[in-house]
């Protein structure tokens, strides 16, 4: 059996203070096994960079935020590490990168001064290796000329260079598990496929486990392993790929992906949206079901209780309160079954 490398249970993050905090996670679980692939997808404001956050223990150095729960890594809980050895963790054995790239580089720091402190930090190189490795990761994520451009500054350049300057500084430490938040987004088609392409190598290579959060159904079905669907701050739907994309058991993984293009069958008259928007967490959470209000198959339960879990096929779970027999019917109605 695979390694469980990351295990994550019931985490819940709340922001703000007593009374008035708002959940913006809640009784979250999910794992990753070494060498595995698990994206994370939902709508924006549904809680993946908070939770992505939270793993790597950076929402812990923010006031106002509280999170319970477990989050064991290697065997570890890392809610109970204290500050220093968090930061052995950070960087060397799970790194992330950001949505945003300013977020992680220096902007008065050379873009190859940033990576060689990285790996001096992480590593045992030397002064020269270090420039050597250093030119080896920016030229693996794609920036062209990469010994002549190693001395820029960031604001040098291009958003795009930054975002792949960003990962390379990720990557660095060789990590176990990297947590992509939106990494491509801001990339170009080509650039994005150079930097998918990147991500599979080392996971085969080196068994890198990957979370991979993103709003692209067609990035998903192309790299991961695993999906988890979240909506208001929980998980609503998670198992393989090919069962969560085939045969969706919850309405709003079923309303995703019959809104997206590259997955819509030809059969679909247009594509469909999902009708209103999620709800605002820090005005509290809806009684029963957080989609209830913009669920076409919602009945009088679904506003009241807040659905189990349910699991299907082997680890594909749900939170839906519907019968089997009509979750499969949610896979037919979109016709990814013909
Ligand atoms: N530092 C913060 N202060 C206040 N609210 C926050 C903070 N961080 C996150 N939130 C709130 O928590 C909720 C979840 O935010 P989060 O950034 O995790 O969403 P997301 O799923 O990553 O969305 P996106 O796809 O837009 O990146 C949102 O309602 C957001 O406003
Ligand atoms: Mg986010």
């Amino acid at each position: 059996m695979t390694k469980v490398l990351l295990e994550v249970d019931s985490l819940t993050v709340r922001l703000g203070h007593a009374d008035s905090a708002a959940t913006l996670v809640e009784e979250l679980s999910f794992s990753v096994a070494a060498g595995e692939i698990l994206c994370i997808v939902g709508e924006s404001g549904c809680g993946k960079t908070v939770t992505a956050r939270s793993v790597i223990g950076l929402n812990r150095n923010e006031p106002g935020f509280h999170t319970s729960g477990k989050i064991m890594f290697d065997g570890r809980n890392l809610l109970t590490l204290d500050e220093p050895s968090m930061r052995r963790i950070r960087g060397a054995r799970m790194s992330m990168i950001f949505q945003d790239p300013m977020s992680s580089l220096n902007p008065l720091h050379r873009i190859g001064t940033q990576i060689e402190e990285s790996l001096a930090i992480h590593g045992d190189l030397g002064r020269r290796e270090r420039r050597e490795r250093t030119v080896e990761l920016l030229s693996q994520v794609g920036i062209p000329d990469a010994r002549a451009r190693i001395d820029d500054y960031p604001h040098q350049f291009s958003g795009g260079m930054r975002q792949r300057a960003m990962i390379a500084l990720a990557l660095a430490g060789n990590p176990d598990l990297l947590i992509a938040d939106e990494p491509t987004t801001a990339l170009d088609v080509t650039t994005q496929k150079q930097i998918l392409t990147l991500l599979e190598r080392l996971r085969n290579d080196y068994g890198m486990a990957v979370i991979f959060i993103t709003h692209d159904l067609g990035v998903v079905a192309e790299i991961a392993d695993r999906v988890m669907v979240m909506y208001a701050g929980k998980c609503v739907e998670s198992g393989t790929v090919r069962e969560v994309f085939h045969a969706p058991q919850h309405p709003y993984t079923a309303g995703l992906l019959a809104s997206i293009p590259a997955l819509n069958r030809p059969k679909l008259p247009r594509l469909q949206s999902i009708r209103g928007a999620p709800p605002v967490l820090s005005e509290g959470r809806p009684e029963g079901c957080a989609f209830q209000p913009r669920c076409a198959h919602a009945f009088d339960a679904c506003s009241t209780e807040p659905p189990m879990t349910s699991t299907g096929e082997l680890d594909h779970l749900d939170r839906c309160w519907l019968l089997p027999a009509q979750k499969r019917h949610l896979a037919n109605a979109m016709e990814v079954n013909a």
